[in-house]
């Protein structure tokens, strides 16, 4: 069967980045630089590669940063321009989207990933659509797909909403969404329940919500009414586990590394891997790397 396309995503970016604080201050946590680029530069590409035409941000106070990464930065292109640094335009032209194709909604204060999501209903409308946590910043293993376009397979297969996940360690559960799952398909599995944030020792299995979904506009009339739960916040966890109810969720194991920049050793972790990954840079990288790693190897003896 023929799924709708989906053809819009939500990227809620009102988070207040506490835990990367003095850094997270006055910058966007989504504006920080992993090497060379602002960590949500890495999430639109992962959503255009999928095929995504139209992204709806989130946004909240102090996050003006982001809407002006998405404009044209007149004076400095002019100057680039009379300097002939025509390479550095050609990169500032390339990222820019298309007129019109991406949407600024207020969450006016910090209620839960659930409340953000439901705050961008009207700009979504009635269609499936896309969630990608900027946090998390994915990187596909030699040769695999990024994340959300191997969901969007198994939504292909399967329609329904489909959870991207990965493993996790057995004592770091606690600080996710967990999936329970069911059978084996043709691209993915069964979700036959999940959770948010399980107390210690109580997950249902080692697979974590990785921050990527594909989501039935259902959702939405859930989360209208949906009660606070993990952390006091509204949990886009328990609306799906509602959302469950009526329809299918399917999960897709990501062959790939994820980093989570929401938190200081993540962060770094993300600089250190796609600095190494860089076509230009990658080797540089690697040498003051190596060098810097023997450096503090040395004073540490
Ligand atoms: C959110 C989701 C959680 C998911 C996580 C991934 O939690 O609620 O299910 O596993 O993102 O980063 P948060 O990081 O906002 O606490």
């Amino acid at each position: 069967m023929t799924q709708p396309k989906i053809r819009k995503a939500v990227l809620p970016v009102a988070g207040l980045g506490t835990r990367v604080l003095p850094a997270t201050k006055a910058v966007p946590k989504e504006m920080l630089a992993v090497f060379d680029r602002p960590a949500i530069q890495y999430v639109i590409d992962e959503a255009r590669d999928a095929g995504i035409e139209h992204i709806v941000f989130v946004t909240g106070r102090n996050k003006s940063a982001i809407e002006d990464y998405f404009d044209r930065a007149y004076e400095l292109e002019d100057t680039l321009r009379q300097k002939g640094k025509t390479d550095v335009l050609g990169d500032l032209e390339a990222i820019l989207p298309a007129p019109g194709s991406v949407s600024f909604v207020r969450q006016q204060a910090p209620n839960g990933l659930g409340h953000a999501v439901w705050c961008a209903r009207d700009v979504i409308g009635h269609e499936p659509f896309a969630l990608l946590l900027p946090d998390m910043i994915m990187v596909p293993d030699d040769g695999a797909r990024q994340c959300l376009a191997a969901m969007m397979d198994v939504y292909g297969a399967e329609g329904g909403n489909v959870i991207g996940v990965n493993a996790v360690a057995p004592e770091l559960a606690h600080q996710y969404g967990i999936v329970a799952t069911g059978a084996q398909k043709s691209q993915g599995f069964a979700i036959t329940g999940m959770v948010e944030k399980p107390p210690k020792g109580t997950a249902p299995s080692n697979l974590y919500i990785n921050g990527r979904y594909i989501l039935q506009p259902e959702i939405f009339d859930i989360l209208a009414t949906q009660e606070r739960g993990a952390g006091g916040e509204i949990q886009i966890t328990d609306a799906m586990r509602k959302l469950m109810a009526d329809q299918p969720f399917h999960g897709l194991k990501f062959a790939g590394r994820v980093y989570d920049c929401g938190d200081k050793i993540g962060y770094l972790r993300a600089t250190a891997a796609l600095a190494l990954a860089n076509d230009a840079f990658g080797a540089d990288a690697l040498a003051a790397l190596t060098d810097e790693i023997a450096i503090a190897a040395a004073k540490a003896r």
